[in-house]
């Protein structure tokens, strides 16, 4: 027996919900040999999408990528649906071997951050990405990393108020004293970490701590000072951002300072 068969997606990205269901149909029409042929259409490159692809069926000893559908066998269209879980946030939808790759290119970020956030939101997001970028290049430290903090710091900002008071009594009770405003520096954690698989601890903590200031290092620093000070907002940063990009530690305390100041001022009105 070497029936042959090909399966097709837009595999934007490929999914665990997809190799399922091909595996199912590979035992249930006694199948040897599977293709998966990625459509054109996508968010992502054809290429990217068939390199994510051969990254799944790594595991898979008769499963391959072809480029071409081959003539005279049968095709198979799959079930896209759950592509759009993995582009609404949820990469633990996507393919077990692609979601590290995922984060390391910041696949699909873009529209994870149109999708949870207002345009407001996201615009201030995109903004603090590009000023993280400067300040980690300024300061020799990893600019995607910097950029992709950016990106996703405020990913809870818009998030359901009492899905995060639940996640705050679940998982910080000792920081419920901390203002709503707050919480979602905490909340962003569980979902950065829960959903978009990522675990890189620095970046968890600069995350963690960006509204608070209290981190204490490169990346942290970078976060806290370009979300205060980016483009968008509304007061002219320009000294800010000038010390900072000579001395990250200086510029970090002045931001801090300056926001004390302004807490302060807010208590008092
Ligand atoms: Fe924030
Ligand atoms: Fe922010």
């Amino acid at each position: 027996m070497s029936k042959t068969a090909v399966f097709t997606a837009s595999f934007d990205p490929v999914t665990v919900r997809e190799i399922q269901a091909v595996r199912a149909l590979m035992k249930k029409e006694h199948i040897r040999t599977g293709y998966l042929y990625v459509r054109s259409e996508g968010i992502l490159d054809r290429k990217r999408r068939m390199f994510l692809v051969r990254l799944a069926v790594k595991a898979y000893r008769h499963l391959s990528v072809c480029d071409k559908i081959p003539a005279g066998i049968p095709v198979y269209p799959l079930d896209e649906d759950s592509e759009q879980e993995v582009r609404n946030g949820n990469f633990r939808a996507a393919a077990r071997g692609i979601r590290r790759a995922l984060n390391d290119q910041g696949d699909y970020y873009q529209e994870i951050l149109d999708h949870l956030c207002k345009p407001s939101r996201a615009a201030h997001a995109r903004s603090t990405a590009e000023l993280c970028r400067k300040l980690a290049k300024a300061h020799g430290a990893d600019e995607k990393t910097a950029y992709f903090a950016g990106l996703l710091h405020d990913i809870t900002k818009n998030a359901d108020p009492d899905i995060q008071q639940n996640i705050m009594r679940i998982y910080y009770p000792e920081l419920m004293h901390y203002h709503p405003n707050v919480w979602h520096s905490f909340t962003a954690v569980n979902k950065l970490r829960d959903d978009l698989c990522i675990h890189d601890r620095k970046f968890l903590n600069a995350v963690f701590t960006h509204t608070l200031g209290d981190g204490k290092s490169r990346l942290s620093k970078i976060l806290y000072i370009a979300d205060k000070t980016e483009p968008t907002r509304s007061w002219d940063c320009s000294r800010e951002v000038d010390l900072a990009m000579k001395d990250l530690t200086a510029g970090r305390d002045l931001v801090y300072q300056e926001a004390q100041e302004y807490m302060e001022r807010e208590k008092h009105v």
